[in-house]
């Protein structure tokens, strides 16, 4: 599927005839990619169906990997969501606008195809001013998966989502590059205990000061056995061309043991590596920054050719442990 032509709408923040060019192709059906605080997300009116049916098509998804719907405010949540558990509300205060998404029971008026046919949706309030423009202007709630073809590195930068997404949706908006660089934490709410399906921004840690000893908060078991509760993550996820391996500390003689000469691509925050021809190196200055720039150092990495990647395993705290989940599900769970 490469066929539709693409807008590429590169002002929208100072053109009120591109909000509302986005705006109107959303109301008609369309697809429309656009930044968030997180990834860009291609995005469909929440409410049709066919629209819906069009981004797992536009993706290449499985029919049975649910989209998240992004509102304005707390205050639609009813048009999405019902019996919404106070401990919800509690971290939506908390965490929203912002990287932060809940699993509550489907309002009806959301299609199921949206959801997969599970009887749960999944709400996001993001904070990107583009995003909330749209949301604003469209009225509409947004059906947004990440922005990528299925199993690649979701974009960060309009460069990303041009080449992921141009001649499969009818426009693509600039927004630079995404503040956080990884996808919204996703936490669901089964019998009053907080279980967190995917790790983002807002850590572990931020939400057990919000509860307190109030809700337990349960970790989704990890590994090839666990039956995921969040049908995104049995599926391979953010890989890009060359193979990924995660590595403690660098060890040079096994490197060149075990890939010899080939062209190797290193992303890190504190390798000490000896310099070499056939290696590219790419170190990040923070965590944060680790996060940020993690899916264009990879997509990057493919393009200058490289054949094998190895990147810094970090320690499974804070922000480090989102940029674990992703890591291992690219690399698979290789080391070196
Ligand atoms: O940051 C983000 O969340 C981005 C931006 C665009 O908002 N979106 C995003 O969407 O990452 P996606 O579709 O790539 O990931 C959504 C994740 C998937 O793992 C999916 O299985 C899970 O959320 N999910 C969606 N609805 C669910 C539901 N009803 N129950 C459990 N998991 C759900
Ligand atoms: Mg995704």
């Amino acid at each position: 599927m490469r066929n539709k032509h693409t807008l590429l709408l590169r002002n929208i923040l100072n053109d009120p005839c591109e909000l509302e060019c986005a705006a109107l192709i959303l109301k008609n059906g369309g697809l429309v990619v656009f930044p968030t605080e997180t990834v860009y997300g291609l995005g469909a009116n929440a409410f049709d169906e066919d629209a819906a049916a069009s981004i797992f098509k536009a993706k290449g998804r499985p029919g049975d990997n649910p989209l998240i719907v992004h509102i304005l405010s707390i205050k639609d949540l009813s048009t999405v969501a019902k019996n919404i558990p106070s401990s919800a509300l509690q971290l939506f205060e908390t965490f929203s606008p912002g990287p932060f998404t809940i699993v509550l029971a489907k309002n009806k008026a959301v299609p199921a195809i949206v959801t997969a046919g599970l009887d749960t949706v999944a709400v996001r309030i993001p904070s990107h001013p583009i995003a909330r423009l749209l949301l604003e202007k469209s009225g509409l709630p947004i059906a947004a998966p990440s922005a990528n073809r299925s199993g690649r590195p979701s974009p960060t930068t309009f460069d990303m989502a041009v080449m992921e997404m141009k001649g499969r949706v009818d426009a693509i908006i600039d927004g630079g590059s995404c503040e956080v660089g990884l996808e919204s934490t996703v936490v669901s709410i089964p019998d009053e205990q907080i279980k967190i399906l995917r790790p983002g921004a807002v850590t572990e840690e931020m939400i057990r000061v919000v509860l307190g000893s109030k809700n337990p908060l349960i970790q989704e078991a990890s590994g090839s056995h666990a039956k995921p509760s969040s049908p995104g993550m049995k599926y391979a996820h953010y890989q890009p061309k060359a193979p990924v391996y995660l590595a403690e500390h660098w060890k040079n003689v096994k490197v060149n043991k075990l890939f010899g000469d080939r062209k190797i691509g290193v992303i890190h925050l504190s390798f000490d590596i000896p310099p070499s021809e056939n290696r590219e190196q790419i170190s990040f200055s923070s965590l944060a920054d680790y996060a940020k720039n993690l899916y264009k150092t990879l997509v990057d990495l493919d393009q200058m050719g490289v054949e094998i990647i190895i990147a810094q395993a970090v320690e499974e705290k804070g922000i480090g442990r989102a940029i674990m989940n992703r890591l291992e599900k690219a690399s698979g769970g290789k080391t070196v």
